[in-house]
């Protein structure tokens, strides 16, 4: 069942703000960084779409399995379009985003980077958790984690942790990784590249 976090944009955004702390910002500041002016950018798994507020003068479109992300960024007058990325393709754009959600394809997540580095002209800017409440050893602390983090669609409670993140980059070409506290943050290559 969809947990309680993603049924309601704004208590998402609290619950990502207390965890993520200033990881959020320096993930933030690169992914702009890595988004030219001008630039169509098709932001996957995209939740609230809070990333769209640091991107100037792009055109911004959001991609979520969950109609109340989907449905509330269009009532904003966002684009929106709701999908499953684990068997469809997203639409093209020069920069993809996937944001703090990978993990949720895996064992499948090179799938899903290939089927986004198909969709991007330019690159792809991958942030995901080397970090993980969800893999907490206090057995309390992990379920909580694992039962807030429920998509409502099929999804893993498997986790990334700093060398399976890091091979990960490695097979996909990574080009620039900053680590954060909480996260690693990377550009891969698009199609073209
Ligand atoms: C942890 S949130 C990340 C949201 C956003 N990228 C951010 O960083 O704030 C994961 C998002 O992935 C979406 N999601 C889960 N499975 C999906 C799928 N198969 N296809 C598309 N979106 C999916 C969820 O609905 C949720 O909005």
């Amino acid at each position: 069942m969809t947990s309680l976090v993603y049924r309601h944009p704004r208590v998402y955004r609290g619950v990502l703000a207390l965890l993520y702390r200033d990881a959020l910002a320096q993930r933030e500041r690169f992914v702009a960084a890595h988004v030219p002016p001008g630039s169509t950018v098709v932001d996957v798994c995209c939740g609230d779409g809070g990333i769209r507020r640091r991107l100037r003068g792009v055109r911004y479109v959001g991609v979520d399995v969950s109609p109340v992300f989907v449905d509330a960024l269009a009532r904003a007058g966002v684009e929106a379009v709701r999908l499953d990325v684990a068997r469809e393709d997203p639409p093209e754009g020069d920069v993809v985003l996937l944001l703090g959600a990978l993990y949720q394809f895996l064992p499948d997540a090179d799938a899903v980077v290939e089927r986004l580095r198909r969709a991007a002209r330019r690159h792809v800017v991958l942030a995901e958790p080397h970090r993980n409440l969800a893999q907490s050893r206090n057995p309390l602390l992990r379920a909580i984690a694992r039962r807030a983090t429920d998509p409502g669609v099929a999804s893993s409670t498997a986790r990334f942790d700093g060398p399976t993140l890091r091979a990960l980059l490695e097979r996909h070409g990574a080009r620039e990784v900053l680590e954060t506290r909480k996260e690693l943050v990377a550009v891969l290559p698009g199609r073209a590249s």
